[in-house]
């Protein structure tokens, strides 16, 4: 029987939440569980985000936990099932960036693509259309999202020109573009090959912005906009502002 392109299956995708950051201007500290457990309109950061994922049809979730948050992470979240997803622990025991958290679930993707979030981050866009869209192309190419900012000094940002990605920069001193590259990325496979050619950068960390240069030197990332507000839940003033969004989204 000839085969037709319906016939192509979709790439099997798991995801990854970074989950073993501190929230010490949050007030909270890894002993009563860290950034994951920051509360934000009635649920915990990490809860927002494995329902999220969940909801992008993603259903195997590796939680990246730190030595002291983990217990109480894992007795708040479990098996994953009360979110709708099935859970994975997965240790790093020193904060060696994000980058280096995903290199831990190498074993855990086993040749699946990953979606990786970072669980401060908190967005109203609905990314299911773009997940089921990368998991029909599948192939080697990874994608990040992009949203303006007032403020891109504390993010990485993407440098564009005629609408084509140039350049990512890590928390750009001269203002190079005003477009914050947010805490999710959808990798293929190979970048488990990549992350060991990364050199920590100055604040001793494996960055998530060097993996994604990697990928744009040689052709295969894509990007694109998202819509509505995003928020990287790591000052007072900015969890109170998602306290706000995630209020006003509901009403
Ligand atoms: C990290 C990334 C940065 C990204 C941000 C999103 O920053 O390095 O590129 O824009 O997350 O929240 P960090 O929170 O580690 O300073």
């Amino acid at each position: 029987m000839t085969k037709t392109s319906s016939d192509k299956t979709a790439a099997s995708l798991c995801g990854v939440i970074l989950a073993a950051g501190a929230g010490s201007r949050l007030g909270y500290p890894n002993e009563i569980g860290g950034k994951p457990m920051v509360p934000v309109a009635g649920d915990p950061l990490v809860a927002h985000n494995l329902r999220r994922l969940a909801a992008a049809g993603v259903d195997e979730v590796a939680l990246v936990v730190n030595p002291v948050n983990r217990p109480v992470i894992e007795a708040f979240v479990g098996s994953g099932a009360d979110f709708g997803v099935q859970v994975t622990y997965v240790m790093q025991e020193v904060p060696l960036g994000i980058a280096h958290a995903l290199s831990l679930c190498a074993d855990f993707a086993a040749g699946r693509h990953v979606l990786l979030l970072l669980v401060d981050n908190l967005f109203s866009a609905d990314i299911g259309a773009a997940v089921a869209q990368y998991r029909e192309q599948g192939g080697d190419k990874a994608e990040i999202f992009l949203l303006p900012v007032p403020n891109p000094q504390d993010y990485g940002v993407a440098v564009l020109q005629d609408n084509r990605l140039q350049a990512l920069v890590e928390k750009p001193k001269p203002p190079v573009s005003n477009l914050a590259v947010i805490g999710l990325y959808l990798y293929p496979p190979t970048a488990f090959d990549y992350i060991p050619s990364l050199v920590p950068s100055a604040r001793g960390e494996l960055e998530i912005t060097d993996l994604n240069s990697l990928f744009l030197q040689q052709g295969l990332l894509n990007y694109q906009l998202l819509d509505g507000w995003w928020l990287d839940v790591g000052t007072p003033e900015r969890l109170a502002e998602a306290e706000q969004m995630l209020k006003n989204s509901r009403k």
